[in-house]
């Protein structure tokens, strides 16, 4: 639990919270804390501390560790676990506190007695400085992963409407896209990759056949079997796809995973013929999940031939044409997982 402080309604001013079982100690640095122009409310043990923090709040606690009932080190824990606000601790036995322990649970300075107001004012404005320093960074970088998010949803739509214009064209293999980016994510996923390059290998298998925009639409319709030189023409679906994106800057390889989506590990693949260990790892997840999913669903020129035979395909082929744990995650998804598109 987080406690907002209330400085906001003591017109702005930091407010601080003394705490000591002496009297006189307490009110002497309240008095130091008030003349410095800050808002100040004192407590004589830990208890007491931390019902005025609950009630409200403060931005820093300046603790005596030798108190009766709770000591200044259990009070600090408790602070900062749950309240939002930094710790000054003070002891008169130093030498029995390692500065490293103290410091371990978060506390921000700690002095000696006898203190010196003057010294101690200091430490608190420094404390108060570096207070408000990581509270603007901390908004900063909350306007930041803002817009951040923002960017990737636009980023998303401009890629939802690039599959839009192919599926239009092309809707024999409507669906195919974002079906086997699904799967590729997933076997990403199953594979143990990071969030991030799950996301990237799900936005190349998105637009992976982006390429197929600029081949003719009798060739990507022809029932039945084409020929050698339209083949040839399909082919270069990968090469174009890797051409119309390599200008946008994804913060991932797309580009390149487009382009060596149908390369295959023993070299037999194109455009290139790379070889298992010069191709990405997201290319070799988006071979497969392509292989699966094209085999798994109906296509102009063929009925489905099913995710059993898909699956025959597979593992036939694991560590000769497809990257062999790219295969067994994919196997453990549809056998065991029952994984559906
Ligand atoms: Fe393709």
């Amino acid at each position: 639990m987080s406690k907002i402080i209330n400085n906001e309604k003591d017109h702005g001013q930091p407010h601080i919270l003394v705490v000591d079982d002496e009297e006189t100690l307490r009110y002497l640095i309240r008095e130091g804390v008030e003349r410095s122009g800050y808002g100040c409310s004192v407590a004589s043990d830990g208890f007491e501390a931390l019902k005025i923090l609950e009630e409200k709040g403060a931005d820093v606690v300046i603790s005596d560790i030798m108190m009766p009932g709770m000591d200044g080190i259990e009070l600090a824990r408790r602070i900062k676990e749950e309240h939002d606000a930094d710790v000054i601790l003070v002891t008169g036995f130093a030498d029995e506190y390692s500065y490293d322990r103290v410091i371990e649970i978060g506390v921000s300075d700690f002095l000696e007695k006898p203190i010196g107001i003057d010294e101690l004012i200091l430490r608190l404005r420094r404390v108060l400085r570096e207070r408000t320093n990581i509270r603007e960074r901390n908004r900063a970088e909350k306007e930041l992963r803002g817009s951040l998010k923002k960017l990737r949803t636009a980023m998303e739509s401009i890629v939802e409407a690039m599959v839009l214009a192919i599926e239009k064209r092309d809707p024999y293999t409507s669906g195919h896209q974002k079906r086997v980016a699904t799967l590729a994510g997933a076997i990403a996923k199953e594979m143990g990759l990071s969030q991030d390059q799950i996301d990237g290998v799900r936005m190349a298998g998105m637009i992976h056949d982006i390429g197929k925009n600029a081949i003719p639409g009798q060739i990507l319709s022809k029932p039945g079997k084409l020929t050698e030189l339209e083949m040839g023409m399909m082919k270069e679906h990968s090469q174009i796809g890797c051409d119309i994106l390599k200008g946008i800057e994804f913060p991932w390889p797309v580009a390149q995973m487009v382009l060596q989506h149908h390369e295959r590990i023993d070299g037999s693949g194109y455009p290139q013929g790379l070889l298992g260990n010069e191709t990405y790892l997201g290319a070799k997840i988006l071979a497969v999940a392509d292989v699966v999913e094209a085999m798994a669903s109906h296509r102009p020129y063929r009925a489905a031939v099913g995710l059993d035979k898909a699956m025959e395909e597979i593992s036939k082929h694991r560590g000769i044409l497809y990257d062999p744990d790219v295969v067994d995650a994919g196997l453990k998804l549809l056998r065991e997982k029952g994984f559906e598109f």
